[in-house]
């Protein structure tokens, strides 16, 4: 017997934009952020490292643009797309946590539109792991080479004489003062470091959730990988948290 399947509006446009427009820049971000880590062993030269950083600079502006713009949506968008309905350890997630662990002993698995109890705490991650990601990739950029939006404060933190603010270039010692340079560079260390283990954190997270939608994809069959591009997800019954 074929089942009478409803298709539910959930993910809004702007999410779906957001989403798509997010992969990109990440994948983009990943294969430059990985040529920068083996520059060395890839013979890349002064000016070839530079470059490969102004890129990756200008894509982690499109990729923080869009985040900024995601994180404002959650507090205007629709029901799924808020950050009550997409964060967990809230009342809400709670609900959902213990209707699923009483589907689950029942034999009665409930199916939820918006993100399931479990796939918020990958959200939730992900959401943390990009946030750290973009605020310390814009410290870098400034502190690294000199772009916006710090790069102008600091060259005036590193230069040996105000005049000498405009000669300040990434990767000559021109017109800076040693002490300051060095500061600089103390200063900037726990933000490098932070930006290298997210890197990991974000690649094994992206993985994790990729795993995630393909199971749930392939075990509930709610058209979950369409949903993002056609806004809608499908069910035989009515998902827990439809409206
Ligand atoms: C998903 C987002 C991002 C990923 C996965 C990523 C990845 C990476 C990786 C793997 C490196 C090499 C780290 C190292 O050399 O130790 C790097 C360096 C860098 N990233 Fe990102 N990045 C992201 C976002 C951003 C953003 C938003 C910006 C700025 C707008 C940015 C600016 C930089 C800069 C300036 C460097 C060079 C730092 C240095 O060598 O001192 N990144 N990134």
């Amino acid at each position: 017997m074929t089942q009478q399947l409803t298709a539910y509006p959930v993910w809004d446009r702007s999410v779906r934009i957001f989403h798509w427009l997010n992969v990109f820049c990440i994948l983009a971000l990943i294969a430059i952020g990985v040529a920068i880590l083996n520059d060395k062993a890839l013979g890349v030269s002064n000016d070839g490292k530079l470059l490969l950083k102004t890129v990756h600079v200008y894509f982690g502006y499109v990729f923080t643009a869009n985040l900024t713009w995601r994180i404002a949506w959650g507090f205007i968008g629709n029901r799924y797309a808020r950050w009550q309905s997409i964060l967990p350890f809230n009342a809400e997630h709670r609900t959902q946590l213990s209707a699923m662990v009483t589907g689950i002993k029942t034999g009665k698995p409930v199916g939820f539109l918006g993100h399931s109890p479990i796939a918020r705490f990958m959200v939730g991650l992900l959401f943390l792991l990009m946030t750290a990601q973009a605020t310390t990739g814009l410290v870098l950029a400034g502190t690294d080479v000199y772009m916006p939006p710090f790069g102008n404060s600091i060259k005036e933190w590193l230069a040996s004489d105000p005049l000498m603010v405009g000669s300040i270039k990434p990767y000559s010692k021109e017109g800076i003062d040693e002490a300051a340079y060095k500061e600089m560079r103390e200063t900037r260390k726990p933000f490098i470091s932070l930006h290298y283990y997210v890197f990991y954190l974000l690649l094994a997270a992206i993985i994790l959730h990729l795993l995630g939608v393909l199971v749930s994809e392939l075990k509930e069959n709610n058209r979950l990988i369409s949903a993002m591009f056609t806004g809608k997800k499908v069910f035989s019954e009515q998902p827990f948290d439809a409206e």
